[in-house]
């Protein structure tokens, strides 16, 4: 038998997790083209319906490209990575980072997605970067989509809703792999896969207004990025030898508020829903419980031949997923609902929240991960979890975020619980080590980093980089390998 283990690996990967159109700016520079991200606003809060700013219809994006909307795109913008990526992964190599988790902008190198030749400069850029990494042994992770959908491919196809963009999808990984294979190692294929059931728009650059069942439409685009997955899973073991893909789940463990085996199946069943995405990526194949969804729900899905084989024999290496809450769902109508979280629900009574009403649960991290390597037994990896929150600069520049290291302890605390459960975990990186645009409301004030960006909502500031208290806490957790916390 297994012996217990004592606490997190010696190899274990710690370090920190963004996106390009979150961080790097740059949108127009050197031949890069516009992608999905770079149309969404900065919507006030106070205008905002729900807490989101994800979708966006098609007459909107047509007034935006006539240049007919006077508003501001964050994310066109970043903190502008794409000029100080040295400064900032010095910083990250100051707290010791392992890894550095980062997507690859894909109109950066295929300005449009479906152009004939990628785009030297886009290319030249991340090996910047990497060659940066390297220079401090830091491990890259790179995510290939992360809610970046060139903007052409849209424009062309309605995005992942046609098949065709497989095909612009698998060409831009091979670039990449062939480009890169000597520095990347470590790969995912798409962020938060799921994310698509919430925002086609986002995770798969469709305009829904243009579809007539938007349900079936999500899911045939899903299958698409499925196949795709598998595809590039197979085409990166082939072109380097030793590489690890990953998927990536926005994992939401969906607890019953009573023990009222009503309650119970309706969790049962939103937990089916959500491992749906890590079942076809690591069994490589369709579960049987979502043919009976489909049937009940007028999806009917196209499958080419050809599609059930790749899916099986390229499952990922490895199965990523962000952590920022758990959902608790009630078959009462009348039970208290939450403010924040992304899939809704009702409110938990044990659980406090965030100032965005995101609620924070520590245990389910464990719960989550034991699940995981319960169903799959595949290497897990956390590429995301973190505190979205308002920080104060003091006048001396100083910033206290005691409740971050608050945060972000208890998490790992039960990481290191689930470990000795038996779990293999291999890494942790948390969600934006250094500020960054939010990706659901476009603003800088919910911020999440161990370095503070002067910043604002409304895109005033310096852009200088300084140190809050929970760098030096986070540079400690490294240094003792998660022992001290
Ligand atoms: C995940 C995304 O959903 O959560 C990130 O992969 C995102 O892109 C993160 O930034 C936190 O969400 P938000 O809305 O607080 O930025």
């Amino acid at each position: 038998m297994k012996e217990v283990s004592k606490g997190f690996p010696e190899n274990f990967l710690w370090g920190g997790a963004t996106a390009a159109n979150q961080l790097e700016g740059g949108f127009d520079e050197d031949g890069k083209g516009l992608s999905c991200a770079d149309m969404i606003a900065h919507v006030p809060k106070e205008q905002r319906k729900g807490g989101h700013a994800m979708e966006i219809s098609s007459e909107r994006i047509e007034q935006i490209l006539a240049g007919e909307i006077d508003e501001r795109f964050p994310k066109r913008y970043g903190v502008d990575f794409y000029h100080r990526y040295k400064e900032d992964i010095a910083l990250f190599a100051e707290m010791g980072f392992k890894v550095f988790r980062l997507s690859i902008h894909w109109s950066r190198i295929f300005p449009n997605g479906y152009d004939e030749q990628p785009n030297e400069a886009g290319l030249q850029f991340y090996d910047n970067v990497f060659d940066e990494l390297a220079k401090y042994g830091i491990e890259p992770l790179v995510t290939l989509s992360h809610y970046e959908t060139p903007l052409g491919l849209t424009l062309k196809y309605n995005g992942w809703a046609s098949r065709e963009v497989i095909g612009h999808y698998v060409k831009y990984a091979e670039t990449v792999f062939k480009r890169y294979k000597n520095k990347v190692k470590y790969w995912l294929t798409f962020n938060e896969i799921n994310v698509m059931l919430f925002s086609p728009y986002t995770g798969g650059g469709i305009l829904i207004d243009k579809v007539e069942n938007k349900l079936e439409t999500t899911y045939q685009a899903l299958h698409h990025q499925f196949v795709a997955s598998a595809m590039v899973t197979k085409l990166a073991h082939e072109i380097i030898p030793g590489s690890q893909v990953g998927c990536m789940l926005a994992r939401m463990e969906t607890y019953p508020y009573s023990c009222n085996p009503e309650d119970i199946r309706l969790a049962q069943f939103e937990n089916q829903i959500n491992l749906f995405f890590t079942d076809v990526h690591a069994r490589g194949k369709y579960p049987n419980y979502m043919a009976r969804y489909f049937a009940e729900n007028n999806v009917e899905l196209k499958f080419e031949p050809g599609d059930e084989e790749i899916l099986l024999a390229h499952p990922v290496d490895f199965i990523s997923f962000s952590y920022y809450m758990t959902v608790t769902k009630s078959v009462d109508a009348t039970a208290e609902q939450t403010a924040g979280n992304l899939a809704g629900g009702v409110k938990n009574p044990y659980l406090e929240a965030s100032d965005w009403g995101w609620e924070i649960d520590p245990i389910g991290l464990r719960v989550t991960l034991n699940k995981f390597w319960d169903r799959y037994q595949k290497p897990l990896f956390i590429v995301e979890n973190g505190l979205g929150a308002y920080d104060k600069v003091e006048e001396d520049g100083s910033i206290h975020d005691s409740y971050r290291i608050d945060y972000l302890s208890k998490h790992i605390a039960q990481m290191k619980e689930a470990i000795k459960d038996g779990v293999d975990l291999i890494g942790f990186t948390s969600w934006g080590p250094i500020d960054l645009v939010s990706m659901s409301t476009s603003e800088m004030s919910k911020r999440y980093g161990f370095i503070y960006v002067d910043l604002d909502d409304e895109g005033n500031g310096t852009l200088a980089r300084s140190k809050k208290d929970s760098f030096e806490w986070y540079k400690k957790v490294i240094a003792t390998n998660g022992e001290q916390l």
